[in-house]
């Protein structure tokens, strides 16, 4: 089974070609990205991602689907044309993002595979883009690997969720963010340093120069016996350190690899308190945190159940995942009913 997939949740607009064998692999993955205009802003406005998203996602699919079948673009009237082909002949269905997300965003990937389901009679499979975070884990995998039931750790920039599985569409919520996400942490941490946005990777290539640090975070309830997480406070105590402080490269560093720590330490924590409450049997990671090494190495280090990451391109926002997740659990739905859901949470909960 070929399967078109579209993501349009927040900046970046993706489309994968994904095919289901043995294995799911990705035959094309096209993303476009207005980074540079959010970098200028230091965070995303709405508005200029769904503007960008509006441009970019016709010629998105296209090119898609011409390297789906090993083809170059040539000239805008041809390439529209076989690509129109290629989705009539070789795509069986078409799997998009339908939440959360950025509204306006949402809206331009959603009504485009609509309209391309209606027009070229393709099912159409709705998709959870926080789920898919967590599946994007089957891609380039066997499926045997995934052990039942597992914890999902889902860490992006928007959400931080612990849930149990016990099959790929019977789970439970656990637990998830009062308030900042994971990655919102690290990034607002970032724009107190000065560093590029999103920060994650620069925060995490500064830790990375330096094995420890005098400079000390808390990890917000890491103690609770719960499965919640919290970090407005985080990004308040690196404020007031970064306040009283004349902040040198040096110290630039330690403030990362303090807020990186502040972070994983508690991910780490709660995660295996899970595995252990639930008897697990695997743990899946995904979202763009997860792209992180340092999370990587001491949650595999400190646990004995298998734990799977995406590979890191399929960590961060991306089609293929929603592909991923929709040939895993294809839920075909009539085009009339599937509808843009900035709000969509988890219903199985
Ligand atoms: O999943 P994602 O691409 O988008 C959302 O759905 O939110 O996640 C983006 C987040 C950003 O906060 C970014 O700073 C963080 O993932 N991130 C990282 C790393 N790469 C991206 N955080 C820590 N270490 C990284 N290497
Ligand atoms: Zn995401």
């Amino acid at each position: 089974m070929k399967i078109l997939a579209i993501e349009t949740s927040c900046d970046e607009t993706g489309v994968a070609v994904l095919e289901k064998d043995t294995t799911i692999s990705v035959i094309s993955n096209v993303t476009a990205t207005s980074l540079a205009i959010h970098a200028k802003t230091g965070g995303i406005i709405p508005e200029n991602a769904a503007r960008a998203q509006v441009e970019y996602i016709l010629p998105v699919i296209i090119e898609a689907l011409l390297k789906s079948e090993g083809l170059e673009l040539t000239d805008k009237k041809t390439d529209f044309k076989t690509s129109r082909e290629i989705l009539k002949e070789k795509i069986d269905a078409i799997a998009v993002t339908s939440g959360p997300g950025l509204i306006g965003s949402l809206l331009v990937g959603v009504e485009t595979a609509k309209t391309l389901s209606y027009t070229l009679n393709k099912p159409l499979l709705p998709v959870n883009h926080l789920l898919a975070h967590i599946f994007a884990n089957y891609i380039n995998r066997k499926a045997d690997e995934v052990l039942y039931p597992f914890i999902g750790l889902i860490v992006s920039g928007g959400h931080t969720d612990l849930l149990l599985f016990n099959s790929p569409t019977d789970y439970k919520w656990l637990g998830g963010t009062r308030d900042d996400a994971a990655g919102e942490a690290i990034d607002k941490a970032g724009r107190l340093l000065e560093l590029s946005y999103p920060a994650g990777p620069e925060i995490e290539k500064r830790a990375n120069t330096i094995s420890n640090s005098s400079v000390k975070f808390h990890s917000p309830i890491i103690n609770e016996d719960n499965f919640d997480f919290s970090f407005s406070g985080l990004k308040t105590e690196v404020m007031r350190f970064v306040q009283k402080e004349t902040i040198t490269e040096g110290l630039k560093n330690e403030i990362c690899f303090a807020t990186q720590k502040a972070v994983i330490d508690v991910l780490i924590k709660k995660t295996i308190k899970a595995v252990e409450q639930f008897n697990a049997q695997s743990i899946l990671v995904g979202g763009g945190v997860s792209a992180n090494q340092t999370l990587r190495n001491q949650l595999t280090s400190k646990t004995t159940v298998p734990v799977l990451f995406p590979e890191k391109e399929y960590s961060t926002d991306n089609a293929a995942m929603i592909g991923a997740y929709a040939l895993i659990n294809p839920e075909e739905k009539k085009w009339q009913e599937v509808t843009a859901n900035p709000e969509l949470y988890f219903s199985n909960t």
